[in-house]
């Protein structure tokens, strides 16, 4: 295993990270290092890798091979593999995921809270005696899930149910709840999949805010390319579980293999699609959009 060792302006490090599932290398020897308060994109075409890469770093999967080495809120540099899922988060590092995962019997509060649980430090008679410790660390749980959910623009909603909000709502709640950690590192999985025009524009805005408001880093999976590109000081291009290029926005929409492997999946899309009146705006018709300059 490589050392666990960062720069000072480093904050995390995937070494010749593998992942095979059977004979499917779904992530191939991949490297990258991301800066502190970076928004950093991860990018490549359907099934090129990308929520593995997460579940490695996050330690949801074990990887096959290689090294993860973080930054944690502590300050202190250490090596992720074999860490517990709850103990990644406690140092720091969350995330939302591609799928929306809130419980939709709960309120939107609530939703939040739970990002907290692993915070909880009354023990659980306390907590079901409702002790006064386990009161006050409830209340101060409650006021920082009201301040998550006032920052991302839905605090009015707070006692309203999970399940039936708006899509774009119930977005915002799962990044609601990746603040209530004091979050080092926030990974978004496609958080843009399913926004209009105008959610994806605010969406924007709240990442650069986040980064800011709470000094954090930001490491985001998006097909929105007009996103990515917009908002990423610089993109990992992946495919096939394999790095193809990293640099800033320019430098990666100029790149000839990256061209190539979004090229490869659009012939592909294009004989999907050929029964199709209208297919919909493809990620790599959005993507050739971009490198042509085109207003969309
Ligand atoms: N748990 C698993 N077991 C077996 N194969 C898996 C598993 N998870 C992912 N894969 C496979 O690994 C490859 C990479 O999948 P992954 O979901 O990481 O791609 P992705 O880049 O996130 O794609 P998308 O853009 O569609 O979300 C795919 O071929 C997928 O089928
Ligand atoms: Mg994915």
């Amino acid at each position: 295993m490589s050392d666990n060792i960062l720069r000072e302006d480093e904050v995390l490090k995937i070494d010749n990270l593998s992942m095979h599932f059977g004979g499917l290398k779904a992530v191939d020897q991949l490297s990258f290092t991301i800066r502190k308060n970076e928004i950093f994109g991860l990018i490549g075409p359907n099934g090129a890798g990308k929520t593995t890469v997460f579940n490695c770093i996050t330690q949801f999967y074990k990887p096959t091979a290689g090294n993860v080495v973080f930054r944690n809120n502590k300050d202190d540099v250490q090596s992720l593999i074999g860490v517990k899922v709850h103990d990644v988060i406690r140092k720091g590092l969350v995330r939302t995921f591609q799928n929306v995962e809130l419980i939709p019997e709960l309120s939107l509060i609530d939703n939040v809270m739970i990002g907290a649980h692993i915070e909880f430090k009354a023990g659980l008679v306390s907590q079901f005696l409702k002790l006064p410790n386990a009161r006050r660390e409830e209340r101060a749980i409650r006021e920082k899930a009201e301040k998550s959910l006032a920052f991302m623009g839905i605090a009015d909603l707070k006692d309203q149910q999970a399940g039936g909000q708006p899509y774009g709502v119930r977005k915002k709640v799962e990044i609601a709840r990746t603040l209530m950690c004091d979050p080092k590192l926030i990974i978004l999985d496609e958080p843009a999949a399913g926004l209009n025009d105008t959610e994806t524009m605010q969406l924007a805005e709240n990442i650069r805010r986040i980064r800011d408001e709470y000094d954090c880093t930001i490491l985001l999976v998006e097909h929105d390319m007009r996103l990515v590109m917009s908002i990423c000081d610089r993109i990992c291009a992946i495919s096939f579980g394999k790095f193809l290029a990293l640099g800033t926005p320019a430098e990666i929409q100029a790149n000839a293999q990256v061209q190539e492997a979004y090229l490869g999946e659009k012939e592909a899309e294009a004989e999907k699609d050929m029964e199709a009146k209208e297919p919909a705006k493809s990620v790599v018709e959005q993507f050739k959009d971009n490198l042509l300059g085109k207003e969309q």
